[in-house]
């Protein structure tokens, strides 16, 4: 069996094995968080695709769609945090310290392009071209990277968690510091995009 083969395996076992969990474990919740900032990331993608594309007149409406969207990216800042406080910290003690590292190694670099596109999309200034230029490439190294972090996290690092935490009472103490944490605007309860406008 090749390379490829066993890693496909692998990642398959590890899907499934999330899919088993209840509704409201640690890692099922994340999962369901997971699938919510990727429709976020699409309608992102898609804006920025229009921008590309519109006349003049259209820049503000869709600069000002990609900007509540920003928004809404950074208010997913609970799900992160929840990895970082809770979840990293057993994998760490549990020998898994490449991987956790890694992954908060790309949380930092995602909360500055976050920001970075929330800044840029606050106003719209003078140098429309340039502007518009930066809009678009921080659009694709946010997806780019996000979408790329949320593939490893749930093909491997939560497969990983799963396999290394197996006393169902270290995850009851990491739900209960999770619900200390608490949850993004569009999860864990409903699978509808919360549309209101976060004002952060
Ligand atoms: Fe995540």
């Amino acid at each position: 069996m090749d390379n490829a083969t066993t890693d496909q395996i692998i990642i398959t076992k590890g899907i499934t094995m999330i899919n088993q969990l209840n509704d409201g474990h640690v890692i099922k919740t994340m999962m369901k968080e997971h699938e919510h900032i990727l429709i976020i990331l699409d309608e992102l993608e898609e804006l920025g695709l229009l921008l590309s594309d519109t006349d003049e007149k259209n820049y503000a409406g869709i600069v000002f769609k990609i900007n509540q969207l920003s928004r809404k990216i950074i208010s997913a800042e609970p799900h992160h945090k929840r990895e970082e406080e809770v979840l990293f910290p057993v994998l760490k003690n549990k020998g898994a310290v490449g991987p956790t590292q890694h992954m908060e190694m790309e949380h930092e670099i995602m909360r500055e392009i976050k920001h970075k596109l929330k800044e840029e999309t606050n106003t719209i200034d003078e140098n429309l071209n340039e502007k518009l230029a930066n809009i678009s490439s921080l659009i694709n190294e946010l997806c780019n990277i996000l979408k790329q972090h949320i593939y490893k996290e749930n093909t491997v690092l939560y497969p990983l968690a799963l396999n290394l935490i197996s006393d169902e009472s270290i995850w009851i103490k990491m739900k209960n510091k999770c619900d200390e944490i608490g949850y993004c605007c569009f999860c864990p309860n409903t699978l509808e995009l919360d549309q209101h406008v976060v004002s952060e």
